[in-house]
């Protein structure tokens, strides 16, 4: 097909015709807006680099989900920003931990609203660690247990899902078995599989107090040079029992969620980081983008990498605009 013959522009001449050859349509239904609980009454903590972002107490959160709910955002990440830590993370699996008691509660009072709840360590290590530190160096078998242990207290507080990002060798297998020893063979995990070694987290690690003390992630997070590799986690988590896998970030990895989406016929979750999100938002504030239309644009492109699902702090804001409200 050669011009003058054929003539791309024919096809955009108008909003109708645009909308009919549309081949990649946003929804309310692809986000899952990520949700920070952290202790006590009526606190509304701002996260300076987020806008529009909280640490929220549990009342607080409650709000917040009210609104996720009626946007028809089917689902929250939840992370939890604990009162202690130590070197065992114990407040990681302690029944009355944060993340358990923000999880009774918004079952309780959203029980059709998915609630999600990030699998990890960091937040409750003193040394901010995804795992057990030996030394200098991450313990990845004395992790694993402490893991399916967290794993298994979310399902228990009534988790709908649970997505461990740790990145630990072997986890999905271990949390997928203590599941299912206690009667949680339901409870979906959704696995952060190809999680890179990425700079785009800073703003969320300032949010959930969760940076490492000494060094950085390097031995268990991906290499961002690396895609091959992300096939090889990935197929691992699938064949651990995995029933959704993420690839994170979303932006800086587009290549990776395409090339996952194409060679695994599982649902894939693409995470929209928090430093993508400041980004946009802070060069919007500097009047440099349309941040709201950089947003759109954003968004549409993760899915049409090949995403199902999009982690985003975006989810209200873009859920307002796709509702005709924005
Ligand atoms: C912790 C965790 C991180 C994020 C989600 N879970 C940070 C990290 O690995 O240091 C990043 C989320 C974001 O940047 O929005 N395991
Ligand atoms: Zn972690």
């Amino acid at each position: 097909m050669l011009f003058p013959d054929y003539r791309p522009r024919r096809l955009r001449q108008n909003q109708a015709l645009r909308r009919m050859i549309r081949e990649t349509v946003l929804t309310v239904d692809d986000f899952v807006l990520p949700l920070f609980a952290i202790g006590g009454k009526n606190v509304k903590n701002p996260i300076d680099s987020m806008p529009g972002h909280f640490q929220l107490s549990v009342d607080q959160l409650l709000k917040t989900a009210k609104k996720v709910h009626e946007s028809g955002i089917p689902a929250v990440m939840l992370f939890g920003v604990p009162d202690k830590k130590d070197a065992l993370a114990t407040s990681a699996y302690a029944k009355d931990g944060i993340v358990q008691k923000a999880v009774k509660t918004l079952k309780d009072s959203f029980p059709e609203l998915l609630v999600i709840t990030d699998v990890c360590l960091c937040q409750y290590t003193d040394h901010g660690h995804c795992g057990i530190v030996d030394g200098h160096s991450v313990d990845n078998d004395a992790t694993l247990d402490l893991l399916a242990r967290t794993a298994l207290s979310h399902a228990k507080a009534g988790a709908d899902m649970v997505a461990p990002s740790d990145m630990m060798d072997g986890r999905v297998a271990e949390i997928r078995g203590i599941l299912d020893d206690n009667g949680y063979s339901h409870t979906p995990i959704m696995s952060y599989a190809a999680k890179y070694c990425s700079y785009y987290y800073g703003p969320f690690r300032a949010a959930a107090d969760s940076a490492p003390k000494f060094g950085d992630r390097r031995t268990y997070q991906m290499d961002p040079a690396n895609s091959t590799e992300a096939i090889r986690e990935v197929t691992m988590d699938v064949e651990e029992g995995a029933d959704i896998i993420m690839v994170k970030p979303a932006l800086a990895y587009l290549d990776i969620i395409c090339r996952v989406r194409q060679e695994i016929d599982l649902p894939v979750a693409a995470y929209n980081v928090s430093g993508e999100f400041s980004m946009i938002k802070a060069a919007g504030k500097m009047g440099w983008i349309d941040d709201q239309k950089v947003m759109m644009e954003t968004l549409t492109s993760i899915k049409r990498a090949g995403a199902d699902i999009i982690l985003t702090y975006f989810a209200l804001e873009a859920a307002e605009i796709l509702n005709g409200m924005g």
